[in-house]
């Protein structure tokens, strides 16, 4: 049988699939970004592309799909928190994995004293103010400068955290 070539948009999407492949053996933590829609509801999304940026000022960054359902909601907040998910909370972040705000349990939510929705118990939040959005690729990189932390520094971790490795989530404690 003759041999086909391989056409162009296929290497090109096969090269983006082992990129895809070796991305995901670098190990992450796991979080989950919310912002306040509406006086009693929250958006809010499982993410795993969160980075300290800068202490001087205190920048985080994360980076959104463009094609995510709820892209306007992300980007056009000019607050967000981050909470860091524990091991316990691989339920949590597959329910904030799903396409849509279906799964959205309120009761997962507190309110910080900043009125922003945060993991109640989860290893730590962050409470955030839209620094800027950066275009990249089939991404936006959003950029928050931090104003608010929990728990204080000098805590002991309260639990082992939640990890992502080879697609799939994991431990990462010690
Ligand atoms: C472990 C894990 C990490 C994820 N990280 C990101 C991320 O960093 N950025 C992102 O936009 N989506 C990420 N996603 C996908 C979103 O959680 C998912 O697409 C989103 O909740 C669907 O929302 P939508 O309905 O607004 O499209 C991740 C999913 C998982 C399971």
């Amino acid at each position: 049988m003759p041999k086909t070539e391989p056409t162009e948009d296929q290497t090109s999407s096969d090269i983006r699939a082992d990129f895809r492949k070796l991305m995901g053996l670098f190990a992450t933590g796991v979080c989950v970004v919310a912002v306040p829609a509406g006086p009693q509801s929250v958006s809010a999304m499982t993410i795993n592309s969160f980075v300290s940026v800068s202490l001087d000022p205190m920048l985080v960054c994360w980076s959104l799909q463009n094609d995510a359902s709820q892209f306007d909601t992300y980007a056009d907040a000019d607050m967000f928190s981050v909470s860091i998910l524990a091991e316990r909370h691989a339920g949590l972040a597959r329910r904030y994995a799903a396409r849509g705000d279906t799964m959205l349990r309120p009761q997962d939510f507190i309110q910080s004293a900043n009125g922003l929705p945060v993991i109640g118990d989860a290893l730590g939040h962050l409470e955030c103010r839209r620094w800027s959005l950066f275009p990249a690729g089939d991404h936006t990189m959003i950029f928050g400068e931090v104003f608010a932390m929990h728990p204080p520094a000098g805590n002991p971790p309260s639990d082992e955290p939640l990890g992502f490795f080879n697609g799939a989530f994991c431990s990462i404690g010690t």
